[in-house]
């Protein structure tokens, strides 16, 4: 069954005296329990279109249900409460925060010390040293990216959705990331759609997705996809991207 279905759906920005068409008729099921990467060109409308499922951008035309309802018209904070969430590129924080207000915020109660603790392992960082620290510059990119990771494992929501998870973090961090995703493809039941150009992630996706000026190109389990890709001019980008985000 379909966790999320997406129907023809379109996202029109005015653009000067021109209509640009971001996302343009895109269709798209995303079954449940599946981990998802999407991947393709940059400026394909990638970001645009997980917006989109959040509802941080209205949408022009066409539709979203997710989990047998119409969301197009809800709120970000209706879909975040029928269970959508989206991974920030760093973690909200105000000034005395800590790591365990943050996970108890995300989980929506007071969750113990020792249920905190699981969701930093699981991140793979050495909790009782993060636990109780404040949220703020001390901690690094990764680190940052981690605790964020963590928050949406508290959630728990049925579906996650993540953006370029490795912008902007160093080799030592991706190689942490890239097991913290390994980890969550076993122990998360939840559906997980990553948006990514990291060979390493599409490797452990259950399908794959490419989409291409704002439609799907091609969709498809990892070993129909992934070879080609690998094969084609997209594999370039691919490899750009890793060289990118591994400087
Ligand atoms: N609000 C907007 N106004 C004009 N152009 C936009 C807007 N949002 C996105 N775009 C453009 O839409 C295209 C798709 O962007 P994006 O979804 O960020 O692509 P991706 O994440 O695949 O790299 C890009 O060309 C981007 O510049
Ligand atoms: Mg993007």
């Amino acid at each position: 069954m379909s966790l999320l279905s997406i129907k023809n759906l379109t996202y029109k920005v005015d653009d000067e005296n021109d209509v640009k068409e971001i996302i343009d008729g895109l269709d798209l099921e995303v079954e449940d329990g599946k981990f998802v990467c999407i991947t393709g060109p940059n400026g394909g409308g990638k970001s645009t279109l997980a917006k989109l499922i959040m509802g941080v951008n209205p949408t022009t035309s066409g539709q979203i249900i997710f989990d047998g309802e119409d969301i197009t018209n809800k709120s970000i904070t209706e879909r975040a409460k029928l269970g959508i969430s989206f991974a920030f590129q760093a973690p909200v924080h105000f000034k005395g925060i800590r790591v365990i207000d943050l996970l108890r915020l995300a989980a929506g109660s007071q969750i113990s010390v020792t249920e905190a603790c699981d969701y930093l392992s699981k991140v793979g960082l050495c909790a009782k040293d993060y636990v109780n620290r404040e949220v703020n510059g001390s901690l690094s990119g990764g680190e940052l990216k981690r605790i964020e990771i963590a928050t949406v494992l508290a959630r728990g929501t049925k579906l996650s959705i993540f953006d370029e998870p490795e912008a902007g973090i160093d080799l030592w961090s991706f190689q942490n990331l890239i097991k913290v995703f390994e980890n969550m493809r076993k122990t998360v039941k939840g559906t997980i759609i990553v948006i990514s150009h990291q060979e390493r992630i599409l490797n452990i996706a259950d399908e794959i997705v490419v989409i291409e000026n704002g439609r799907v190109k091609k969709q498809g389990s990892r070993d129909e996809i992934l070879p080609e890709l690998l094969g084609t001019s997209s594999a370039s980008n691919i490899a750009c991207n890793k060289l990118g985000g591994e400087q």
